[in-house]
This record gives C-alpha cells, structure tokens and sequence, in this order.
C-alpha cells in the first residue's frame, strides 16, 4: 500500500514559481531575511501557516453561489447554524470574522479582572483576549506533553491534578471558564485524549465551572482518539466529534482550520441568556447575529467544509501526509518534535544547528536556510517571537525552544511537493555546520517577529 493517496482529483490550479537561489538572496536580503516580508509570489512551498490556506472543494465553490446575501434572517445563517448545531449539539450559534473574534466575544463577556482561565496551552490569540479583559489565562499542559522527544499519543492534555489544585487554590467563583485546545496547536497539534476530556469535564461539572473547546481542529483531534485511544476505532469521525463537544457547554472556532474555509468562525453553547449578551456585543463590532461580519457565501462554504472535514478518507490522508514529512526527516537524524501532531511538523532549530548559540538566533537561521535553499517558507517560534530583553542587563532572554513550525495547508500540496520539502531540508541537514547565525538590526516593541530586520552574522 502507497503511504498516501490524495482522496482527491485535482480541477483547479494555481502555478507556483521556481526561483533561483541567487534570486532568494536578494529577495530575502530585501525582506530583511524575515520571511513575514516575503511577497507570496515569491514562495514555492509556503508553509507559514495552516489557517485560512486550505483548497476549496468543487462543493464549497458551488456553495458560494448559493449563499444569500440578506443583511437580517439570511437563509445561508439558518444552513450554517444546523450543520454547526448537527457536528456540536450547541443550540446557539454565532458567526464570527475569525478565530479571535469569537474569542474577544466569549472572554469580554465572562471575564472579569483578577479571573483565572485554565486551558492546557492557550494559542497566542487566546491568552491575549483572557489577557485584555484583565484576567489571567494559565496554561495547564500534562507533564508528558512538555518532553519534546517523548513520543505520547496524547500530547495535547491537560493536567488534571494541577486544574483541581488551581481551583482549590483559588476558588471555583475566580474561575468563569476552563478551555481545552483540540489539537494543541503550541507542539504541533498534539491531541487530547477523551479519557482527559471527560477527566476535565467531571472537575468542572463538579465545581459548577462551563468548559469550552478551543475546537480550531476538531475533527483532526477525533481521527487521533479513533486511531490511538482504546474503544473509539469503530465509532465514525463525527460521533466522535459529538462525544467531545458533549463533554462541553461551548466553544470557539476558527473555521480557518477544520472548517475547510479561508475566513470565518463561531462562538457556540448551550447557554441562552450568555447568546444573548453575546449577540449584543457582535452586532457592536461584528455585525448582526445572521451573519457576524461574514458574506452570506462564506457561511456557505464553512457549512459545507464543516460537513466535509469530518469525511475519514479525508482526515486518513491529513494526518498521514504530515507524518510522513516528519517520519521522514526523523529517519535521517534530522530533529523533530515527537510524534508529528495534526497540522504541522516541528523542527528542533537548536538540536539542528547544535552548537551555535542561542543568541544567534538558531530558528531563525534556520527559516532562513529553508528559504534560501528550497524556497519553503516555515515559521521560526523561538527566540524573535518569545524572546525578552532583560530589562536590567538589557541583555537577550532566549526562549525556553528554538523551533521552526512547518504547517501543513489542508488538501493544497501533492505527496511530491512535501517530498520536495523532505529532499531540501535533508540537504540543508547534510550542510548543517556551515550554517551561521543571524542579528536583529531593526524590531517593534511587541510582536517583533512580524516585522523585524535581521542581519547574517558572516
Ligand atoms: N486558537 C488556536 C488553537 C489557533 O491555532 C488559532 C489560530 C486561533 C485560536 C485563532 O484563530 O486565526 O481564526 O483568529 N492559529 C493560526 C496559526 C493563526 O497559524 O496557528 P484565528
């Protein structure tokens, strides 16, 4: 059997463009070697990122046609609110512009400030939104998932101990929420286990506290318990799905994950007086709940890309098209995070590029390289992104791991492209030591990595 098949024909192209190494050094030296500054076009394979990039089926497309426009009562709300009630069980559904916006929505609505919000690990967007309304988000992530050789089948749990400790520290009165991200992106979409979800849901039932799934990829998180956990692999996907949403009073989405879209997202529960105070402050920023700052026709396309990622030939070739890149690259020695998660594969930049010191910036260097080699572009999540300039010394804080995530878009490069991607980082692996560091000459006070001018230090 062939290790992957597309469960796909291909309708649609879009040309991408080979370019020389020689132009990729001026292209990058331009972009001041930050690959956030690269025009697109410039690009072969971009794996920057798996939200908002992934291929529209035949039937998405022909749903936007369908979609009604109406500014009030849209009849293309009334078809997303079902398949989102039909995958969740949650009877209030509100349409949102993005992940983050369901986020704002749901914490300035039941966050207060000196509140605690525990998730196992809380993307950045998250902790940020917790963190606007004057709480505190606290990530509570199960020792195994924190040892990044070690290979779990379910990195992505919480730690329940230190949950029920928190609220017994605390008081479950400080605690409006307990949020559970399925995958985990922070690791690589590592997945957490029903075993761990119902442990959670029993802790918060228990102390009267709603628990939430961060769902951004839900169905990935559900083709990983049907695979690897005991008694699941004879339930369908989307039972699966329902068991976990089940074990929930909410959740947040961004559709630009497993909803198979490129914009859009939700806030949902089961709680009708919180919708309503809810629905009140989208129509402030939003718009009017029948649409919450999407085109009728986005709503259609993340019905029907809903519908569509719970399909197991679908999820079968996700999850495997990401661990052959990272079966791979572990194969020929090349460090990796263990085991490949749902979304994305997670190189070791320090490991790789062993010695260079962590002040010149291993991650970076190595998103450079990946560039400069083979025109893939990855994501450094390492010292420019969470690094901190002490404020006494002023000296550099690394952070805690230098990696490079490369995300995988949903259903958009062939088994031949991502082998592509293994040919070229195996020949930067076999040229490692000759490799040099980079310096930053030019950063913005917060989010840095973003817009940040570097320099190569030979
Ligand atoms: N939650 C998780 C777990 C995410 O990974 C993201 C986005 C969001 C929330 C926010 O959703 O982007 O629609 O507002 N993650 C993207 C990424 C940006 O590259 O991992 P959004």
């Amino acid at each position: 059997m062939p290790e992957i098949i597309e469960p796909f024909r291909i309708k649609v192209v879009e040309p991408i463009r080979m370019t020389t190494r020689d132009e990729r050094e001026r292209l990058l030296g331009d972009a001041g070697y930050n690959v956030f500054q690269l025009r697109a076009d410039d690009v072969l394979i971009d794996l920057l990122t798996d939200s908002g990039t992934s291929a529209m089926s035949a039937d998405q497309w022909g749903a936007l046609m369908r979609g009604d426009e109406a500014y009030a009562g849209s009849r293309s709300f009334f078809r997303f609110r079902d398949v989102v009630r039909d995958l969740t069980g949650f009877e209030h559904v509100i349409p949102t512009h993005q992940g983050r916006a369901a986020e704002r929505i749901l914490f300035s609505t039941v966050c207060s400030p000196g509140d605690l919000v525990p998730n196992n690990t809380h993307f950045d967007t998250t902790r940020a939104n917790v963190e606007a309304t004057g709480a505190q988000a606290v990530d509570l992530p199960a020792p195994h998932g924190l040892v990044p050789s070690e290979p779990h089948p379910f990195k992505g749990d919480m730690d329940v101990a230190a949950l029920e400790r928190l609220i017994d520290e605390k008081g479950a009165a400080r605690i409006p929420l307990v949020m559970v991200t399925v995958t985990n992106n922070t690791g690589g979409g590592q997945p957490v286990s029903m075993a761990n979800l119902r442990a959670v849901s029993e802790v918060c039932r228990r102390h009267g506290i709603p628990l939430y799934l961060d769902a951004c990829r839900f169905a990935e998180n559900a083709w990983f318990i049907k695979s690897r956990e005991d008694g699941w692999a004879d339930t369908p996907v989307k039972e699966i799905a329902r068991a976990m949403f089940d074990l929930a009073d909410g959740c947040t989405m961004s559709a630009k994950k497993d909803g198979l879209a490129n914009i859009g997202g939700f806030v949902a529960t089961h709680d009708a007086a919180l919708a309503r105070q809810e629905e009140n402050l989208l129509i402030l920023t939003e718009g009017f709940p029948t649409y919450g700052g999407l085109a009728g026709r986005d709503l259609e396309a993340i019905a029907t890309g809903l519908e569509e990622v719970v399909h197991e030939d679908y999820l079968a070739y996700r999850v495997a098209s990401v661990r052959y890149l990272g079966e791979h690259l572990a194969r020929e020695g090349v460090p990796i995070m263990q085991p490949p998660g749902g979304h994305a594969v997670y190189l070791d930049a320090a490991a790789f590029l062993d010695p260079m010191p962590r002040t010149d910036l291993p991650g970076q260097a190595l998103t450079a390289e990946l560039y400069l080699a083979g025109g893939i572009r990855g994501v450094e999540i390492g010292t420019v992104m969470f690094g901190r300039t002490d404020p006494e010394s002023g000296q550099e804080v690394p952070s805690r791991m230098e990696l490079v995530r490369l995300a995988i878009p949903r259903r958009v490069y062939t088994e031949s492209q991502i082998k592509y991607v293994i040919d070229v980082i195996l020949e930067v692996w076999d040229r490692r030591s000759a490799i040099g560091g980079y310096r930053i000459v030019e950063q913005a006070p917060v989010l840095r990595h973003f817009t940040a001018r570097f320099e190569p230090l030979t």
